[in-house]
């Protein structure tokens, strides 16, 4: 039970769902995600101390972080983002004051979902809550991918705590990573839904994994850049790639390849969606994750087992992975009348093939980060 008058602010950051832009945040591309009611809640009351004391509601353990000693907590198994947050705050001269944070996580861990940059934007948020300041949700944002980067040591992009920071009730966002400028449009799908089921894959070695893509493209953006006098990947078109391809090692042109070639379909999924054709956005979805499989080698058996059971479903216009992959969630455009029919045979279907369960999540599109004064 949560008491709420125990503490001074509720402050919420969301999980996030990429309909479709997979990749290529940190090539400079334009991405599609939308923030989702999955989240995380922070309760947080200054304590007097140079102590922040974190608890959880969904965990037993309990950690006291020293507000000057915020760089020895990365081993932390759990508490390690939290300090991470704080820290990078701290150094962008925010102030911290010792505080006692709970922590409510409704994101599953390693679903793909962004539990983390939800975790990173909310703490971030509830600090800056507690010094009386007015939260800006970019800089939130750019704070808390800092923290991902720095201190979690994963090589992201800015996509997962953007959105996680900036989502909009109901509303998608075609974020341009490049120069972070968005425009949220309405996510009506009509008779359809999304549909969001996490292949239950155990976690493994994804943050390597993710690490060694992002070299990779950062090695063919050399060779590139001077050569095709472009700036970051997701500036080189079509044309040009199939002109400079001869110049990439087998694996990093097909990384480019599909770079280039999903930052067309985030366009044409724009279009798609703005007219109303789910067909053509569902094809698209399906063109990602055959791209994401074959290309960027970061689906994985049980990806693609789930993707291919969603899209030989009747009711299903498209599915594909969403967010970094090698396990995770797939999410799927379906008729909502068949919703029902469509997630059991889903299930049935990959239980058969991989052995265990999948599990589908109801989830919203919601707010980025919100703050009540309690
Ligand atoms: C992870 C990263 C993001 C983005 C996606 C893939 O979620 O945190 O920055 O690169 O993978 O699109």
């Amino acid at each position: 039970m949560i008491n709420e008058k125990d503490y001074e602010y509720r402050v919420t950051a969301a999980g996030r769902v990429n309909i479709i832009g997979e990749h290529i945040d940190y090539c400079g591309g334009k991405v599609f995600p939308a923030a989702l009611s999955l989240k995380n809640t922070v309760y947080i009351r200054p304590n007097g101390t140079n102590k922040i004391n974190l608890s959880w509601t969904t965990l037993p353990d309990k950690v006291s972080l020293e507000t000057d000693k915020l760089e020895s907590y990365k081993g932390l198994k759990y508490g390690n983002y939290q300090a991470g947050s704080a820290l990078m705050r701290q150094r962008a001269g925010g102030k911290i004051s010792g505080c006692d944070m709970l922590q409510d996580c409704t994101v599953p861990f390693g679903s793909g979902l962004s539990s983390s940059a939800a975790i990173e934007v909310s703490t971030i948020a509830a600090l800056a809550a507690i010094e009386g300041e007015k939260i800006d949700p970019v800089k939130t944002a750019l704070l808390a991918q800092q923290a991902e980067r720095e201190y979690a040591g994963v090589n992201c992009g800015i996509m997962d705590q953007y959105a996680s920071a900036c989502g909009k009730k109901n509303h998608a966002m075609l974020l341009d990573c490049k120069t972070l400028e968005c425009s949220y449009i309405p996510l009506d799908l009509g008779e359809y839904s999304l549909i969001i089921i996490n292949c239950n894959k155990p976690h493994n070695l994804v943050e390597s994994k993710y690490n060694e893509r992002r070299a990779e493209t950062d090695s063919a953006l050399e060779i590139l850049r001077d050569i095709a006098g472009i700036t970051c990947l997701a500036d080189l078109s079509v044309k040009q790639f199939e002109r400079c391809a001869s110049m990439l090692h087998n694996k990093v042109r097909y990384r480019v390849k599909h770079v280039v070639e999903e930052c067309e379909r985030v366009k044409l999924a724009r279009e798609a969606m703005e007219k109303g054709d789910i067909a053509a956005l569902g094809d698209l979805l399906n063109e990602s994750h055959t791209s994401l499989r074959y290309l960027y080698e970061v689906t994985g058996k049980e990806l693609d087992a789930l993707a291919s059971a969603a899209q030989s479903h009747p009711a299903c216009a498209g599915s594909r992975m969403t967010g970094g992959g090698f396990g995770g969630c797939t999410i799927s455009i379906v008729k909502t009348e068949a919703a029902e029919d469509f997630k059991k045979y889903v299930c049935r279907r990959y239980e058969k093939e991989i052995g265990y369960k999948a599990v589908c999540y109801d989830a919203e599109i919601a707010d980025g980060i919100t703050v009540e004064k309690l």
